[in-house]
């Protein structure tokens, strides 16, 4: 329904994480703290920057978007836990489509036929909360939130008040450690209870029973907590020292055994139709179940594939949430804002008549871009029937996933007489820059680069973010103001800052000698950066964390990527230059001619060779750095900030650091489990042989790969060499 979504995957998963951390902690200065840092537009401006990511992203949905998560998280007043195994998320399914896709996937990187028998598990998915509970020598001893993933809150007081949570496991298979993991929940007859007694007596009113079981859970008091009805279902599990069997319904059993509750509507189903009709069964049963859920969940059964599939971006590659159709509610949209990005994209965002759609408000809902109000889609299929959006007009609202706020449709019947099309701005509303929009792009782009407000100050909130510099003290609020006052326009500015501003810095109000020291010190911590840090810094469309990473290890060290973006800025220019007269039919032939045989494309070669590099990005990374904006304002940053070598990745196996190229049929393994494999050994996986290769894994009917490797004298190993090898870590 939508065109191709302006930031790259990475790009937008890495932004989706410092938006969900950083509306988190204003969340908390503002309920928790009572002090907010922000103002109540700013803050909005976050959450919209990401429901339009989540719009155009809808699978990098993060289990902790501040679209899911109600109110502030209290970490302060509960004791931390580390999570020995992260808790993990889950990717969306949404049709029986993405089902078979997630079938093929499996089967692929499994190496397993069509028609090789292959169960899942399917199971209800309860809308509350995650829980993960220690059990040692049969005994409970901790009970933790989900929190991050990473560190969660120690709640085992409260843990303890819910009948479904037994305080021993009984059995003579019970492990010695073991921990269960599942979902609290309030049922919809005790949350409608809860909320009756509250209206009478004037205590809390929730909005749903999720927010009432969080609430309920993360009570100070756990004599609250007894008070309210919770419930508990397990659905997998977290450390263990033995495990009960070999498959996810065997192990679900024995924790069944043990004296938990495992869903009764858990079954195993032999293949993607089962799996859909289950889907649809639990759907027709979704109003009489008593709990909320938001679709069901399938895992792959047997513990030994899971073991390989192993997990991607903090989701295992072996389950995926098939979440059920979104609810829709009808509004009236009042007007339509634009908003500007760090690369500069134009983003229109409704501004709709606040309305309740599945238990939640909305007030605001992503509109993509131009097209999406005009009604086309980005394929030349029309959205909405090719009806364009007014200002004006009343409209349907879904919440796509149970989550992002899109608009759907348009009541032609109650167009204001009034009404006029929306013209969309050529020109960017922040700087007043020409906006445009490149042939192939969906969104229009304010040119205005470091004199647009809006660019300028996300470069520079992208700068010191979490992933990037990361200084401590120099949020939104402060880049804004320093930038407002001339005194942080670019990058390099933050790092001169006490040199020139220092002074003025701790007179400023709000400041003073003790935090702006601070602010120094924090600023100074961050003058040694890691390679991959220093350029996904940079802000670059299509370079997010794993990209740089990708290109910190092809290159080794900034001169030589510098060098190598500067020549491949060069090639680009020779390559213009001999297209000029041609149409443009003839000129993308001639250039990609050009581009291969006249071996003017070599630095791009070497660039493509790399293996998760594509076209997309060489031709990103040629623009900006042909421009003599780019390369000015790093020379201006180098000379602050030491960039270090890149480092082979942590490891210190024979692969660790080591460039790997597979080649022929592998038989034993897909290429794609070989090459994951790999690179959790810390080897660069390349897509072709040169004297920088370390090792070429030959599978069967290997051509002139091998061939080259032999010629180079570069070592060779059998597929199950390399897997005896591999195992070896
Ligand atoms: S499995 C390894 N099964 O959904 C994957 N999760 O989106 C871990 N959830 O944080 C999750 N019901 O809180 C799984 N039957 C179920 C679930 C379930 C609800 C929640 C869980 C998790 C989130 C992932």
């Amino acid at each position: 329904m939508t065109d191709t979504p302006a930031p790259s995957e990475d790009e937008a998963a890495a932004r989706l994480e410092w938006l969900a951390a950083e509306i988190a902690r204003h969340d908390a200065a503002y309920h928790r703290d009572d002090a907010p840092e922000i103002s109540d537009g700013e803050y909005d401006a976050l959450r919209r920057e990401n429901a339009a990511l989540e719009a155009a992203h809808p699978h990098l949905v993060r289990d902790d978007s501040p679209s899911r998560t109600v109110g502030a998280a209290v970490s302060d007043a509960f004791a931390k836990v580390a999570h020995r195994q992260p808790m993990l998320s889950l990717g969306n399914a949404f049709d029986a489509g993405d089902v078979t896709e997630f079938d093929e996937r499996i089967r692929r990187f499994l190496s397993l036929d069509a028609d090789a028998p292959l169960a899942y598990t399917a199971e209800p998915k309860i809308d509350g909360l995650a829980l993960a509970l220690r059990y040692e020598g049969g005994a409970l001893v901790e009970a933790a939130t989900r929190g991050d993933g990473r560190t969660g809150e120690n709640v085992t007081a409260n843990a303890r008040t819910i009948d479904d949570i037994p305080e021993r496991l009984t059995g003579d298979d019970v492990p010695d450690v073991f921990e269960v993991r599942g979902e609290v929940y309030m049922s919809h007859a005790d949350f409608a209870a809860l909320n009756t007694r509250g209206a009478e007596d004037g205590g809390r009113v929730f909005a749903n029973p999720r927010n009432a079981a969080a609430g309920s859970l993360r009570q100070l008091d756990a004599g609250i907590t007894a008070a309210r009805p919770l419930r508990f279902f397990a659905y997998g599990w977290g450390d263990h020292s033995a495990l009960p069997g070999g498959t996810q319904s065997d192990v679900l059993a024995a924790i069944g055994r043990w004296g938990l509750t495992v869903n009764p509507a858990m079954t195993v189903c032999d293949g993607p139709d089962a799996l859909v009709a289950y889907h649809a069964g639990i759907e027709a049963q979704r109003a009489t179940l008593g709990y909320d859920i938001d679709g069901v969940v399938y895992k792959v059964d047997r513990l030994d594939y899971q073991a390989r599939l192993g997990t991607v971006s903090r989701a295992p590659r072996w389950a995926v949430a098939h979440k059920f159709p979104a609810e829709i509610a009808t509004t009236v949209l009042d007007d339509i804002e634009i908003q500007v990005g760090r690369t500069g994209s134009l983003t229109p965002v409704a501004k709709l008549r606040p309305v309740t759609v599945g238990g939640v408000v909305v007030s605001n809902a992503t509109l993509h871009n131009e097209d999406y109000i005009a009604g086309i889609g980005g394929d030349g299929e029309p959205i909405r029937g090719g009806v364009d959006l007014r200002v004006g007009d009343t409209v349907q609202v879904r919440r796509a996933g149970d989550v992002i706020p899109q608009v759907v449709a348009v009541d032609l019947d109650k167009r204001p007489g009034d009404a006029v099309p929306f013209v969309f701005p050529d020109t960017c509303p922040q700087c007043g820059s020409v906006a445009e929009r490149g042939a192939d792009e969906a969104r229009r782009r304010c040119v205005g680069g470091m004199i647009c407000p809006a660019q300028a100050v996300e470069a520079l909130r992208h700068w010191v973010s979490r992933d990037a510099a990361d200084i401590e003290g120099l949020g939104i609020k402060q880049v804004e103001a320093f930038w407002q006052d001339g005194w942080v326009r670019e990058v390099a500015d933050i790092y001169t800052l006490e040199a020139k501003h220092g002074a003025a810095l701790r007179e400023r109000e709000g400041w003073g000698e003790k935090s702006a020291a601070n602010l120094f010190k924090a600023i100074d911590a961050r003058r040694i950066l890691p390679f991959s840090r220093f350029l996904y810094g940079l802000g670059i469309r299509h370079v997010g964390r794993t990209t740089a990473t990708m290109l910190g290890r092809a290159y080794g060290d900034w001169e030589t990527f510098e060098r190598a973006m500067t020549a491949l800025a060069e090639e680009e220019r020779t390559v213009r230059a001999r297209l000029t007269g041609l149409d443009e039919k003839e000129a993308a032939r001639e250039r990609k001619r050009l581009l291969t045989e006249d071996g003017i494309g070599r630095v791009r070669e070497a660039l493509l060779d790399i293996d998760g590099a594509g076209g997309v990005l060489a031709d990103t990374l040629a623009s900006v750095f042909g421009e003599a904006t780019t390369t000015d304002r790093l020379a201006r940053l180098r000379a602050h900030v030491t960039v270090e070598d890149a480092e082979a990745p942590a490891g210190e196996g024979v692969f660790s650091g080591k460039t790997v190229v597979f080649t022929g049929t592998l038989e034993l393994t897909s290429r794609a489990e070989a090459k994951a494999r790999a690179e959790a050994l810390g080897a660069k996986v390349a897509g072709s042989v040169s004297a920088k290769t370390d090792f070429v894994v030959a599978g069967a009917a290997a051509g002139s790969k091998l061939k080259k490797a032999q010629t180079l004298g570069v070592t060779v190993l059998s597929e199950e060499e390399w897997g005896r090898m591999a195992a070896q870590g």
